[in-house]
């Protein structure tokens, strides 16, 4: 099969497509046949060596933590799946992901797709989609008439933040820089400040009872941002962490998203029945995976990037 893999840590230029042996499911294994998988800022992380002192790979390493395919193989003792069933899922980081033919993936990470939701675009949603949950409802206990801010509501993470929290009935205030606001206002944010133009402190318009920082903000800004929560509020940062105690009875939440097959297939719902926006900047082949690697390290990504098999 073809699979793009690196096999020394490095620039976008380590990414090497090349023809690899398919692997056999083994127990508790999925074999899929990807339909698409898509770019997360972690996976250039992860090719970059930052992270192989607390998740070492095993080199040569093919990257890509979301899957949307089809099963093609069961290993032994997995039921409930059937040979060409449409899933999708957010695989383990530290094992070889879906820039790939075929990926192995554990199955109780695997989500099955509904009618109605595009197999390609699909791939755009389970790793963020993952995370702004997490951040919101299982960290920030998000509830009802809440005030939250969505730090960073530009991004992928940030898009689906501000949904899940403008329908959870929250009021909601997030930050978007110019090419972001018109979108991160149609997803129901109540409040839109341009971070680029004013400190998002002078900004905000009072305090909140949960804040979520889901943008690679400098130490200092993630200290004012979380100078923004109430007395006893929780402020969740998917990034970087606070650099001094904020006191006040803050709870302070360093979020590391983990999968969730049932919180995934709630999202697959969602997005079927139309609750749910995937937006998609850009669909490319995976002969492009290095290109796009390398356009991420500039800063030229159009936004959302998925890559098709
Ligand atoms: N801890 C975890 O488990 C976890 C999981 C997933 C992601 N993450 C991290 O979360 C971050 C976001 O991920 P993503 O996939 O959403 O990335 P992304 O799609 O690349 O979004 C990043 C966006 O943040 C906005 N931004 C940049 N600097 C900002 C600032 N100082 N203040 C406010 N907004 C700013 C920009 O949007 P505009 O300028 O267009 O508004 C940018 O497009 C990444 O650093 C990623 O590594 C962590």
């Amino acid at each position: 099969m073809k699979a793009v893999r690196y096999r020394e840590y490095g620039d976008s230029t380590v990414l090497v497509l090349e023809d690899v042996p398919t692997s056999q499911p083994g127990p508790g294994q999925v074999l899929v046949k990807v339909t698409a998988t898509s770019f997360n800022p972690a996976d250039a992380m992860l090719r970059a060596g930052h992270l192989s002192e607390i998740l070492p790979l095993e080199l040569p390493h093919v990257p890509g933590v979301d899957v949307s395919g089809t099963v093609a193989a069961l290993g032994p003792g997995v039921t409930g799946w059937a040979e060409g069933a449409h899933v999708a899922g957010f695989l383990p980081l530290n094992a070889d992901g879906a820039s790939a033919d075929y990926v192995l993936a554990p199955a109780d990470v695997l989500a099955p797709l509904p009618q109605g939701v595009d197999p390609v675009d699909v791939a755009a949603l389970p790793g963020v989609g993952l995370t702004a949950w997490q951040a919101l409802f299982e960290h920030g206990n998000l509830t009802a008439g809440q005030r939250v801010l969505v730090n960073g509501a530009g991004g992928a993470v940030g898009g689906y933040a501000v949904q899940y929290a403008h329908q959870a009935d929250a009021y909601v205030s997030a930050t978007a820089g110019p090419r972001s606001a018109e979108r991160v206002r149609g997803y129901g944010a109540d409040h839109v400040i341009d971070y680029t133009a004013t400190p998002v402190a002078e900004a905000a318009k009072g305090l909140f009872d949960v804040v979520v920082n889901l943008a690679p903000t400098s130490p200092e800004e993630t200290d004012a941002l979380a100078a923004l929560t109430v007395d006893g509020g929780v402020f969740v940062t998917a990034t970087t962490p606070p650099a001094t105690a904020p006191g006040r009875g803050l709870q302070v939440v360093q979020m590391a998203v983990r999968s969730d097959a049932a919180q995934l297939a709630e999202l697959l719902n969602r997005a079927a029945a139309g609750t749910l926006r995937i937006d998609v900047a850009d669909r490319r082949p995976l002969a492009d995976l290095a290109a796009v690697h390398a356009q991420a390290g500039q800063g030229a990504l159009k936004g959302k990037t998925v890559i098709t098999l």
